[in-house]
């Protein structure tokens, strides 16, 4: 809390240092004479201690949790043995309530947690984002969107912002939530993928981070119906060279946060196993994953020994990843289980240029591929997908207009933090989760 001080001037909150702070209560304590308010403000929490007359006063012998107050006083060091949040306490000889709260059993913080069912907590996430785990995901979210604007612009990628709003599916017409847009149909965008291509010709390797849609009709700890997708586009490049990008991406996105010195504290308590992931990553073929499939007698959706042709489940794919134990590139899918944009292997033309990235704990973070850069295969890929290539008429002219071997990939940042911060679902891991059942709050 002191570090906001600096705004309403004050300098930093050595020992013996004035400061004013403002803030919510996070939780507090009375003993004899002493008062002990711990004051959070979204930087920070900072114990305030308040003696004497102070602590007799009707709004401190009435102060509640979540209230909002000023508090002014002196940075003392703590004494030997006394624990406070960042080894500080501020003696307080000042303080003013700014907004009550109702306090007792309509505290949130412990109403919800008294309760603890999962959808009271989502009923009332606006106040459980409050909380400890809720705010410190949140504020690693945030560090962990700015790594990745950091890294693109360190590597020279543009950041454009693709329409939501669009005419054309991406992944597969069961999951889009369509809509009346006017006197035409419209979708909300699966994925920004389609537009990203077209900025190549104009902007170089790009990215965006943008919301992404799916009707998902299963409840799932990995499926949201709207999440955040970091998603880019790489021009001129191979298969390879998208890989060793991939994980440049991570591992530097990773560098950034663990070096954030507000944040890796945060990751630490959420995560304390957590270690950077070994480089390379381990590289894996489907055909290889279904024999290790087999091999650990782990079966497909069937319950059948797996196929060349099965979907890996989400179940499946997890307990590989568990037991395997560190990220994996699981590439070489069937082209029949993939999107229909998906550049084929030239030296396997029943498989395709694909990866998902799968992380422990989660699975599937990232998936990618090349693209089709030619335009007489993306025409025969629309019609074996079934869908009309007139819609897509933007997207097939970057075949006619100069084409180039490219590829690219989406990664899902709820999915990417799930697994960074160790949270059981994806629901924890977004401001207002949105899956089938749930629109608010
Ligand atoms: O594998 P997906 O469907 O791939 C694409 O959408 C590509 N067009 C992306 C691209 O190449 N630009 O989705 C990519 C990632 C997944 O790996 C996953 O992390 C996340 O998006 N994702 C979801 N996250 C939360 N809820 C859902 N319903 C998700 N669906 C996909
Ligand atoms: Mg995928």
């Amino acid at each position: 809390s002191a570090e906001r001080s600096e705004e309403v001037g004050y300098s930093s909150p050595d020992r013996g240092t004035r400061v004013k702070v403002y803030g919510r209560v996070h939780r507090f304590r009375g003993q004899k004479e002493v008062l002990f308010v711990e004051l959070r403000d979204g930087y920070g929490y900072m114990q305030c201690v308040l003696t004497g007359p102070l602590a007799r006063t009707y709004d401190a012998l009435t102060l509640t949790r979540e209230t909002s107050m000023m508090i002014k006083g002196e940075m003392r060091e703590l004494l030997p043995g006394k624990e406070a949040p960042n080894d500080r306490e501020m003696h307080a000889d000042y303080f003013e309530i700014i907004g009550k709260a109702p306090g007792g059993e309509d505290a949130i913080t412990n109403r919800v947690q008294a309760k603890g069912d999962a959808q009271t907590l989502l009923d009332m996430r606006h106040l459980v984002l409050r909380g400890e785990t809720g705010s410190a995901v949140m504020l690693i979210r945030d560090a962990v969107e700015h790594a990745f604007n950091t890294k693109y612009h360190e590597l020279g990628y543009v950041k454009v912002s693709p329409p939501a709003l669009v005419q054309t599916q991406v992944e597969g017409g069961s999951t889009l939530f369509d809509m009346a847009y006017y006197n035409e149909r419209a979708y909300l965008t699966q994925s920004s993928q389609l537009y990203l291509e077209t900025a190549l010709p104009f902007a170089g390797n790009c990215y965006c981070i943008e919301k992404s849609f799916r009707a998902e009709k299963s409840l799932t700890r990995r499926h949201l119906s709207e999440y955040t997708h970091v998603e880019a586009e790489l021009d001129f490049i191979t298969f390879d060279d998208l890989l060793a990008h991939l994980e440049d991406l991570i591992c530097g996105v990773l560098e950034l946060v663990l070096g954030n010195p507000r944040i890796a504290p945060m990751l630490q308590t959420l995560n304390p196993d957590f270690t950077m992931p070994e480089r390379p990553f381990k590289r894996m073929k489907y055909t290889d994953a279904i024999t290790w499939l087999n091999e650990h007698e782990i079966p497909n959706e069937e319950g059948q020994p797996h196929a060349f042709g099965d979907d890996i489940a989400e179940a499946a794919e997890r307990r590989m990843t568990d037991i395997i134990n560190r990220p994996i590139f699981l590439t070489h899918f069937p082209a029949e289980i993939k999107a229909f944009y998906m550049q084929k292997d030239e030296k396997d033309p029943r498989v395709t240029e694909s990866v998902d990235c799968l992380m422990p704990g989660v699975g599937e973070i990232v998936g990618g591929s090349m693209r089709i850069w030619d335009y007489e295969e993306l025409m025969a890929a629309y019609e074996r997908e079934g869908i009309g290539a007139e819609p897509y008429y933007w997207y097939t002219d970057q075949r006619r207009y100069g084409s180039s071997p490219h590829g690219g990939y989406g990664l899902g940042l709820e999915r990417f933090l799930a697994w960074l911060c160790k949270q059981h679902t994806v629901r924890d891991t977004c401001f207002y989760p949105r899956y089938m059942g749930r629109c608010k709050p």
